[in-house]
């Protein structure tokens, strides 16, 4: 048999109480399949660790991460403790460059059971992926202040766009349309407005899409690009954007799905040189945190998408399943988020169950 080595880390808030329901989920699957998932935990990432350390992580982080096949992520974040800039760039801003992860893969599907808040959409119209650049664009720390503390004050800050970084995303983004049905490809711009950047990346866009000729490909400002996320979440398949607008569609593509509980993402590292890095789209949650009522299947669909990143693509798909029927009969097991009165443990227990009667179901067959 095959072992996966992953390393979890859960983070803050509301990361420490969906996490352990991914692992169920892993847990379910991984007994009726062939392989093994031998999991390595640890406490960094976390407030209660800079309070113990004053810093996010050890100084060792990259030598002791670098050779896991996978990262299990809960959220980090914990602002009445450290703040958020300091926490994130500290933690998972330095996994996703120190690993390269430059695809952050969020897939945006309306699931059958979920109602959406956009009136009459049902599961099929909302199923796209967006595919935002994760090392570099409008997230660097580039930049400073003139003059602090006066008058005068300036505060400048880059966005950094590579040649390199800005194909690679593309090409990922064209490759993933490829492998879809319907290949269309949506690019994210503002070359309207900004002068520089994004006319860069519209022209690296056109150069790519000459080497992808059977995609369809379209691009709308950002500003009007959120408004038909709303009123036309149909017309997407694959949504490809920089750093910044990538964040802001990712959160509102899972919103027109029903909540932002539900959403999965990969930051994934394409050359496999580096462990790649499955964390639900939502932070930590302090509104929240410790009344058991986070809904936990952003966490247990990034689980899915977890295996399928290291071929065990029967029991990625066995995982997304499980979510499916449970959603599909519905009732008191779902979160508040989705109108029910369960409890991050209660939906996690169930979803892990029909996991596990199911694949058993399979393997008698
Ligand atoms: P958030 O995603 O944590 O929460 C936004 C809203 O959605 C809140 O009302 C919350 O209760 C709700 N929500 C989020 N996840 C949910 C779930 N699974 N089930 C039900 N409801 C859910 O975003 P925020 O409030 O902007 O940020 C809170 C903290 O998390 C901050 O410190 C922020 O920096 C951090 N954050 C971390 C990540 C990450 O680790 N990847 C992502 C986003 C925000
Ligand atoms: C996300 C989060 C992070 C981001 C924050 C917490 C830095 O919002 O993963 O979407 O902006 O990338
Ligand atoms: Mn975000």
């Amino acid at each position: 048999t095959r072992t996966h080595r992953i390393a979890v880390i859960p983070g803050d808030g509301i990361g420490v109480e969906t996490v352990p329901e991914g692992i169920k989920a892993l847990d379910a699957v991984a007994a009726n399949h062939d392989f093994e998932l031998e999991y390595t935990e640890y406490d960094f990432a976390s407030a209660n660790y800079w309070l113990k350390h004053g810093k996010m992580l050890p100084d060792n982080w990259f030598d002791e991460l670098k050779g896991y096949d996978a990262i299990f992520f809960g959220a980090v974040g914990a602002p009445d403790v450290v703040p958020d800039h300091v926490s994130l760039w500290g933690s998972l801003l330095k996994f996703r460059r120190g690993f390269d992860q430059y695809a952050n893969v969020r897939p945006v599907r309306l699931l059958p059971g979920i109602k959406s808040p956009l009136a009459g959409r049902l599961p099929g119209d909302i199923d796209f992926y967006v595919v935002r650049e994760n090392t570099e664009g409008e997230y660097s720390s580039v930049g400073g202040i003139m003059f602090p503390e006066t008058d005068r004050e300036i505060v400048m800050q880059e966005t950094v766009m590579t040649r390199t970084g800005v194909d690679r995303i593309l090409k990922y983004a064209f490759e993933l349309a490829e492998s879809r049905e319907r290949k269309h490809l949506t690019s994210a711009t503002k070359s309207n407005g900004i002068s520089i950047s994004m006319p860069y990346w519209d022209e690296r866009v056109k150069e790519m899409s000459a080497k992808y000729p059977d995609i369809s490909v379209d691009k709308f400002h950002i500003d009007i690009l959120t408004a038909n996320f709303v009123l036309h979440p149909d017309w997407f398949d694959v949504v490809v954007a920089s750093n910044l607008f990538g964040d802001i569609l990712s959160d509102l593509g899972p919103a027109c799905t029903g909540t932002i509980g539900v959403a999965p993402s990969g930051n994934i590292n394409p050359e496999r040189i580096y462990p790649s890095l499955f964390e639900p789209v939502h932070g930590s949650a302090p509104d929240i945190v410790g009344k058991g009522i986070a809904n936990p299947v952003g966490q247990i669909w990034s689980a899915s998408m977890m295996l399928n990143h290291l071929g065990e693509h029967a029991a990625g798909a066995a995982i997304l399943e499980g979510i499916e029927r449970v959603l599909t009969r519905g009732g008191d097991a779902l979160t508040p988020d989705l109108g029910g009165s369960g409890t991050t443990i209660s939906l996690g227990a169930e979803i892990a169950t029909e996991i596990s009667v199911a694949t058993r179901l399979v393997e008698a067959r």
